[in-house]
């Protein structure tokens, strides 16, 4: 028997569409219902039988047990804004963002301030590619999904999220947002702008001429990770700013370090660096 009666997937593109048939597959949910600006995604989502049905306009959407906000976070106010306008106290609302700094603090605020239930996750889990026709539908099994100050709300609504994402397999983590930002800054977000930085500044001649002989290394992970979609990174960027601003200043500092023992030839002190870093993640 179904644990939940209509499931609600707002942007069915790469994580919301995994997620979709992640909930078939464990058969989740009696109905699986989905609302996208775009067309198209919702209509190869019928065809292929990713969800029951589509929602046309949210304010008009049947009621659903569980509502998942897996579009872009700038599109999160415009969303939620409709949302609150016909969404029961008995729906639980949650969203998948990765970064749960300004957008997250006023959504959470508009639903705090209805009366209404909001609780955060965030999956680690994903890839560079974009859209509904890169779902997979073991995307989140055996992966961590963080679950965002899970004080927000009752104990009842926190463990119908955890029952949720643990019954297609992940392992839930509990965070308060501000840690969770603070870590993301540090690993995830650094490494995707990071990525970005080093394919820009490769010279396109490199690029052009010689990019088939270099794949093989550690390049093809950087040239992997700058190939995530555009919109969604400086979305990301943009809501988790102060954090990766220290972060960055940290890389700026340590860059410089470096640079000045590669200039003044310092071989000691070079591979002195070099042991520390090996060494910090034995
Ligand atoms: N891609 C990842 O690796 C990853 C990992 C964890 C979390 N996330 C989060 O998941 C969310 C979605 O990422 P994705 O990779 O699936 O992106 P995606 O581009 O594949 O899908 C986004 C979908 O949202 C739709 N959309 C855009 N504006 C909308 C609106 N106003 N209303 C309804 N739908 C709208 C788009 O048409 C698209 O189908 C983002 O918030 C991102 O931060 C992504």
């Amino acid at each position: 028997m179904p644990k939940f009666n209509n499931i609600l997937i707002i942007g069915l593109g790469m994580m919301g569409g995994s997620l979709c048939k992640s909930i078939k597959k464990n058969k989740l949910s009696r109905k699986i219902s989905a609302f996208d600006t775009d067309q198209d995604a919702l209509s190869y989502a019928l065809k292929n039988r990713i969800i029951n049905y589509k929602v046309t306009d949210l304010v008009k959407m049947e009621h659903p047990d569980l509502i998942i906000i897996c579009a872009p976070l700038s599109s999160y106010p415009s969303i939620v804004k409709k949302i609150l306008l016909v969404v029961k106290k008995s729906t639980l609302v949650t969203d998948i963002g990765s970064s749960k700094g300004g957008v997250h603090r006023s959504i959470t605020k508009l639903f705090h301030d209805s009366n209404k239930s909001f609780l955060s996750s965030h999956p680690m889990v994903g890839s560079e590619k974009s859209g509904i026709k890169f779902t997979r539908k073991d995307m989140y099994k055996n992966k961590v999904v963080f679950i965002l100050d899970k004080e927000s709300v009752s104990r009842a609504s926190y463990l119908k999220l955890k029952n949720f994402w643990e019954s297609i397999g992940s392992i839930t983590h509990e965070i308060d947002s501000k840690t969770h930002d603070i870590l993301m800054s540090q690993t995830s977000h650094i490494a995707h702008l990071m990525s970005y930085i080093f394919v820009k500044s490769l010279p396109q001649k490199i690029l052009d001429e010689n990019l088939p002989l270099l794949l093989g290394g550690g390049i093809k992970e950087h040239i992997r990770l700058s190939k995530s979609n555009p919109q969604m990174w400086t979305d990301i960027f943009l809501n988790n700013k102060s954090n990766i601003i220290k972060t960055l200043t940290r890389i700026q500092k340590n860059t410089a370090i470096l640079k000045s023992m590669i200039k003044t030839s310092n071989r000691t002190n070079i591979k002195s660096l070099l042991e520390n870093t090996y060494n910090k993640t034995k």
